[in-house]
């Protein structure tokens, strides 16, 4: 008799390009929404793997549960705050990320974002849908433009990068901030390194790439957000706890900065109930890397990460701790 096979735990449905490559382990797959705290607890007991998303709090106790067994925790994301690193290594669990295939996808959702809250397109929309669009006016819905004006963006990792190769295909002039300077990418991008301070005074759209780390939580507060220009565009596609978003929900409201273009929030899936309310800001849900191929590759590089791990290999994509 052959050994039993691995027990892997799918913490929600993936696309099936992730699942086939796991066909010959004991593979429990949960629902399509996220599970709650006691089903993970309940269905991760005894797994070697966990291919998890950002929706799973993967903590001490979770991989505890699991037991001594547990090996790998295969993240479908390229964020992993949701997953305790520390503890993961203090068990000597391998915890891997999907960076690399969602760059262009998540830049393309900043960029419409950026494009439409400046040129007021959900309130646009809404008008017409509501069956208020009378007619053609000259100084109706008036945004401001994007091309040729300043990009700062916060954060030029891989996302922030493909945001500010856009913006030079739109004539911007981009500026960064970022912890570490990036030669290369100033050359490329013809990029101009900026404290935070200098890039929120300087800049016309700030768009957000940073990770959420203990340094990043609430990066943008009231105070940051008072240093923006009253015709600057926010946008954020990170993570919703680096934005204070009731400090957000102020500023726009009193005219402080033009509008926001949000996919990511403090609470997901809970929205501060002001920001939904104003006109001046394009809230999308979470929606960065969602299209068909992205999720695909997503799925494909997490499932193949934890093959790796479960057969002695090197992951291709682990989470430096
Ligand atoms: C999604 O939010 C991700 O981190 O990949």
């Amino acid at each position: 008799m052959g050994a039993m096979p691995d027990k892997i735990l799918v913490t929600r449905e993936i696309p099936e390009a992730g699942l086939r490559l796991l066909a010959d382990f004991d593979v429990t797959v949960l629902a399509e929404r996220p599970p709650t705290r006691d089903e993970l607890i309940e269905a991760v007991r005894g797994a070697s793997g966990v291919l998890s998303t950002a929706t799973e709090k993967m903590d001490g106790e979770v991989m505890d549960t699991a037991g001594e067994g547990l090996r790998v925790i295969a993240n479908m994301a390229v964020g992993y705050d949701n997953i305790d690193v520390k503890a993961a290594r203090q068990r000597g669990v391998v915890v891997t990320n999907t960076p690399g295939v969602l760059d262009e996808t998540t830049a393309d959702v900043a960029f419409v974002l950026m494009l439409a809250a400046a040129r007021r397109l959900g309130e646009g929309e809404r008008l017409l849908r509501a069956g208020k669009w009378e007619w053609w006016g000259p100084k109706q819905l008036r945004g401001f433009d994007v091309w040729g004006k300043r990009l700062g963006v916060v954060g030029l990792g891989r996302i922030g990068q493909a945001v500010a190769r856009r913006g030079r295909g739109f004539g911007m002039e981009i500026l960064y901030h970022n912890r570490s300077r990036n030669g290369e990418a100033e050359n490329e991008l013809g990029a101009r390194y900026l404290d935070l301070d200098d890039l929120l005074r300087e800049s016309d759209f700030i768009s957000i790439h940073t990770p959420l780390t203990d340094e990043t939580r609430h990066l943008m507060g009231e105070r940051e957000l008072g240093l923006m220009r009253e015709t600057a565009v926010l946008v954020n596609t990170s993570r919703g706890p680096v934005v204070d978003e009731a400090a957000l929900a102020d500023a726009l409201e009193d005219g402080r900065i033009f509008a926001a273009g949000l996919d990511v929030y403090e609470e997901e899936p809970k929205v501060h109930p002001k920001l939904l309310e104003l006109e001046n800001v394009v809230l999308a849900p979470h929606i960065g890397s969602a299209t068909i191929e992205t999720r695909d590759r997503m799925a494909t590089l997490a499932a193949e990460n934890l093959r790796a791990v479960l057969g002695g290999e090197e992951p291709k994509t682990p989470v430096e701790s």
